[in-house]
């Protein structure tokens, strides 16, 4: 049967794969333009679909569990945590580039350095979520 639970984790499931493309957009942002300014106006506009994406990723996911009548769970928890731990990371992403704009001179390198640094963090968040749910669903249960 394909009921409203399987529909939203689909959904759920191609918003997370989305997220990955988006978070890879943000670490290039940084290295299409030498002009630093323009990079911090990309980053800030990327900032906002990130955020709407993470949003759009949670919503999908507690439709499911209202109407799985899901109860909190430990993986449950963990998403709703990570979920708000990879929202901050991005504000925090932003912030760091915005303070490397005192110092011209390496702000492009520091630019570069946090939007990596960031984006491999909220990469291997959601590429470890992926590898544990799938160990989850194929675990042979006890008993
Ligand atoms: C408020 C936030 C969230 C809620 C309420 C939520 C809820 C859910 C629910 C109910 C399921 C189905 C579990 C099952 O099949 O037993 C699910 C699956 C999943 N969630 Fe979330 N989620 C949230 C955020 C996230 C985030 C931020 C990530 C990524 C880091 C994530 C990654 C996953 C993955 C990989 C699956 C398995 C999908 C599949 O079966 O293909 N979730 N989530």
């Amino acid at each position: 049967m394909f009921g409203e639970f399987d529909e939203m984790i689909l959904y759920h499931a191609f918003l997370i794969k989305s997220m990955l493309l988006l978070l890879l957009i943000g670490i290039i942002i940084p290295f299409l333009s030498s002009d630093c300014a323009k990079s911090i106006r990309r980053a800030r506009i990327y900032m906002f679909f990130s955020h709407g994406l993470l949003s759009m990723i949670a919503f999908s996911g507690l439709i499911a569990l209202i109407f799985a009548k899901i109860s909190l769970t430990i993986d449950m928890i963990m998403m709703i945590l990570f979920f708000f731990i990879m929202i901050m990371l991005e504000v925090f992403k932003y912030k760091k580039i915005l303070k490397g704009v005192s110092d011209k001179e390496s702000c492009n390198k520091k630019a570069r350095i946090n939007s990596v640094l960031f984006g491999l963090i909220n990469i291997a968040i959601i590429a470890g979520m992926v590898v544990y749910m799938v160990i989850q669903k194929n675990a042979v249960p006890v008993s």
